[in-house]
């Protein structure tokens, strides 16, 4: 049997992927870009063995067996089988692992945040997945188009630091990759502030949702041929430069497109909730009472928050959130190198 563990961290969508050109490929309308956060507390841990003793492929998320026949899972497993044959092949070294390539295999991941509640825990989990079943099965080079095909995201997940997902102009996918921008060092002062709002399974899916979107809104054509591109070139400016300001307007902006976007699809996607938009106000107002940009929002396809922030401000406006949020449940919180994240519950 050979077994293979690895972690892998969520990504936050700054600059948004919503809607595809190839529903099979993933190809995305859009380029995107995104923040990889610290991988000890949100991630996904994926452990892969195979052995010739299993007599079939099974997986479990969360100790929950799951249905391993998903297309998406099969494209990645065919995907990541051929590219092991072809770097074997290149480097005539087949033997034993080609053999292992037939073999059945076992998944077992978990991830140690809510799933399906917005937080990108597909992204974290593909792309976590494609690192173990490349380092099993020895392919090298290029992976972040594999995890693509898991989860569209999943492929900004593949770096840490700032990320670029670059849509690509081919048919069959293979520019369509994560590219890093910068990485965390380039801003240690920058900090995620997650706050959980809820950890239910979200109404909509986001591969329903964009398909609903792609079909029925006008604002996401404007969107995607008219907004983003420029959007890209602004934020990456803005990272290069430390720009926090900026920063935070073109994140705040960014997710407020995502949400109008859901609106305009018809009949309309909504994701944030209530206390979604009080966070939002509270973010405004403190911003507005500072007289300068402190604190940017986004949200994904959930009601979950992600605030950027600077360190030097994180007290005040933890102090802030407990103060108009009651916790539900625990909160964690904890400073790690890098990106740190804190996680309160309101
Ligand atoms: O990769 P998916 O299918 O989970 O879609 C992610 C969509 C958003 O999180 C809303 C935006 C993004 O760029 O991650």
């Amino acid at each position: 049997m050979h077994i293979v563990t690895c972690a892998a961290p969520v990504n936050i969508a700054i600059v948004k992927y919503w809607g595809k050109r190839d529903e099979t490929l993933m190809l995305p309308l859009n380029s995107s870009l995104s923040v990889t956060l610290n991988p000890v507390q949100l991630r996904a841990k994926t452990t892969v063995a195979i052995s010739r003793e299993f007599d079939k492929s099974r997986m479990w998320l969360n100790s929950v067996e799951q249905n391993i026949d998903n297309p998406r899972l099969q494209n990645v497993f065919r995907e990541i089988k051929q590219r092991a044959y072809r770097c074997h092949s290149e480097k005539n070294n087949c033997g034993n692992r080609e053999d292992m390539l037939n073999w059945h295999i076992h998944i077992c991941s978990e991830n140690n945040f809510p799933t399906s509640a917005g937080l990108a825990s597909s992204a974290a989990g593909y792309s976590c997945l494609v690192s173990a079943l490349a380092y099993l099965f020895g392919v090298d080079g290029e992976i972040s188009d594999i995890a693509r095909l898991g989860s569209g995201s999943a492929c900004r997940s593949m770096y840490g630091g700032f990320v670029e997902w670059d849509m690509g102009r081919c048919n069959d996918g293979s520019d369509s990759v994560a590219r890093p921008v910068a990485s965390n060092e380039h801003w240690p002062e920058l900090r995620a502030l997650i706050l959980v709002v809820t950890d239910d399974n979200k109404k909509t899916k986001s591969t329903e949702g964009m398909q609903k979107s792609v079909n029925t809104s006008e604002l996401l054509k404007t969107r995607v041929e008219r907004i983003v591109p420029h959007r890209i070139n602004e934020i990456k400016e803005a990272i290069r430069d430390k720009d926090f300001d900026r920063f935070a307007e073109i994140t705040m902006k960014e997710s407020n497109q995502l949400h109008a976007v859901c609106l305009d699809t018809f009949p309309p996607i909504e994701y944030l909730t209530e206390v979604s938009r009080r966070i939002m106000n509270l973010v405004h107002r403190f911003n507005k009472l500072c007289g300068r940009t402190k604190v940017a929002y986004t949200f994904d396809a959930g009601p979950n928050a992600c605030l950027f922030l600077l360190e030097e401000d994180v007290p005040r406006v933890l102090s802030l959130i407990r103060h108009f949020f009651r916790p539900v449940n625990s909160c964690f919180e904890s400073f790690i190198h890098g990106l740190p994240i804190e996680v309160p519950r309101v």
